[in-house]
């Protein structure tokens, strides 16, 4: 079931959300600090002494896939059409850059993971859809990823990461790229549009149907 929401009044956290009933707020809210704390998001890292080498590359999120209906919002709210360019930033089994190229007829687009399997998977899986040739996916750190080429970028990582990555794609994108995020916003970047969706494909990973996606413009220099 899907159920689309137009919510151009809850920028920011869950809690902004108007015109949901409490005791839906305070079930989506416990349900995902259930998850953040199983998905170790909720810790602190340990502090890193001065004289030690740079942090190899580190999961900042788990393998939790987009319910596919909400690929389609996803989608829809960036306005994925013909030469655009998609890159997911932490694409699992790939499933956001091969729909936006076999079914929204995007020119191209990669995906990195640090998951090798997952890599596999869904390089296996551009190829059963047709898109290999145009679609590629890299076991590559996020933060390695040279995301200039992107019209779209995709990204359904935890709440702590998102200001590195608000930073690192503010810094590289091109002006006017649109930027979805999926369940966590930006800290300080200002949101184009919100949308709130409800798919009963969510309850199995996080616990509740209830979706938040945000839309973002790379502004002008
Ligand atoms: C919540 S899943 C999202 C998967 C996919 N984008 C989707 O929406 O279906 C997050 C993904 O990020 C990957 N990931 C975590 N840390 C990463 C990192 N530092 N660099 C690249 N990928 C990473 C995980 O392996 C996982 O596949």
């Amino acid at each position: 079931m899907r159920v689309h929401r137009p919510c151009s009044a809850c920028a920011g956290t869950l809690s902004t959300v108007r015109g949901e009933p409490l005791v839906r707020q305070i079930g989506a809210a416990v349900a995902m600090a259930a998850w953040l704390a199983s998905a170790g998001a909720l810790a602190q890292p340990a502090p890193r002494p001065a004289s030690a080498p740079a942090d190899p590359p580190r999961s900042v999120a788990p393998i939790v896939y987009t319910p596919t209906d909400i690929v389609d919002e996803i989608m829809d709210l960036a306005g994925v059409g013909a030469g655009d360019y998609v890159v997911d930033l932490g694409s699992g089994d790939g499933r956001l850059v091969i729909t936006a190229v076999a079914k929204y007829h995007a020119r191209g687009g990669f995906g990195v993971d640090i998951d090798g399997p997952i890599v596999k998977v869904s390089n296996d899986n551009a190829a059963k859809a047709g898109v290999a040739d145009r679609v590629k996916f890299h076991e590559r750190d996020l933060f390695a990823a040279d995301v200039s080429e992107a019209t779209v970028v995709t990204v359904y990582l935890l709440p702590g990461i998102m200001p590195k990555v608000e930073k690192k794609l503010l810094a590289e994108l091109k002006p006017g790229t649109r930027v979805v995020t999926h369940d966590f916003p930006f800290p300080t970047w200002t949101v184009e549009k919100v949308i709130a969706v409800e798919s009963l494909d969510k309850i199995a990973t996080t616990g509740f149907a209830f979706t938040q996606l945000y839309l973002y413009k790379v502004p002008p220099r």
